[in-house]
């Protein structure tokens, strides 16, 4: 099933996207703002993950589209634990001109959507780099995931270690959020666009 936002629609990996994921990837202002890591990822690399995705139950990853500009990123659930009905979340958007239009937000209001009402799963799990404010300003004050904690000095980059700031989200904050801002009770508007008038929900 494809999900729809107000502003995006998430869709499976193709084949075509590769190459967009894996500059995205590679870009360098990117690796400094996400938690991981990775070495330079060649076009052979990037293929050998695409075959490898399929395989694994435990992870759900989405191309981020939006009408006007089609393909602009990448979000996931990856670590689900059906036992324990939780998962990780993340996100990258391509180039800095598709940012600071709501797309990310209305990326995880989306992608919390599913987890919560059709995955069952109850709790979703984050961190964030202590310097990376816009990922804290979209995921704590936004979205409405709470911060849990510190880790300190748990992350090695340009030449120093940085606290991760650790977060999470229960199916009951985000039912509490959209509940207070009636998220999705305003018009969908992108959504109609993208299902040519029909009702997403
Ligand atoms: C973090 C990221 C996903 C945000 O995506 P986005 O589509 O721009 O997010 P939104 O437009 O929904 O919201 C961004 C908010 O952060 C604000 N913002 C942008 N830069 C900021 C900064 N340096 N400090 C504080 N707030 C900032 C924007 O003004 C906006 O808030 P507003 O709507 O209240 O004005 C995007 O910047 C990105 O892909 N970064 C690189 C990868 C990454 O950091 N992934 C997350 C790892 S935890």
């Amino acid at each position: 099933m494809e999900l729809y936002g107000k502003k995006v629609k998430l869709r499976a990996i193709e084949e075509s996207d590769l190459e967009m994921l894996r500059s995205m990837k590679n870009d360098p202002w990117t690796e400094e703002m996400v938690v991981g890591w990775c070495p330079p990822i060649s076009t052979a690399m990037q293929k050998k993950w695409f075959d490898s995705i399929s395989l694994d139950n435990n992870k759900m990853l989405f191309v981020i589209e939006t009408k006007e500009e089609g393909a602009v990123g990448y979000t996931c659930l990856i670590n689900i634990d059906w036992k324990n009905r939780k998962a990780n979340g993340g996100i990258m958007i391509k180039n800095k001109r598709n940012m600071s239009k709501g797309i990310a937000t209305d990326t995880y209001m989306t992608i919390l959507r599913y987890a919560f009402m059709e995955l069952n799963l109850n709790r979703i799990n984050g961190s964030i780099l202590d310097y990376n404010k816009a990922s804290q300003h979209v995921l704590l004050d936004k979205v409405g995931y709470h911060r849990e904690g510190v880790q300190r000095q748990a992350i090695y980059k340009n030449g120093q270690y940085h606290d991760l700031i650790m977060i999470g989200i229960l199916k009951e904050d985000y039912m509490k959020k959209i509940d207070e801002t009636g998220y999705w009770k305003r018009p969908i508007d992108g959504a109609h666009e993208f299902l040519g008038g029909g009702t997403p929900q």
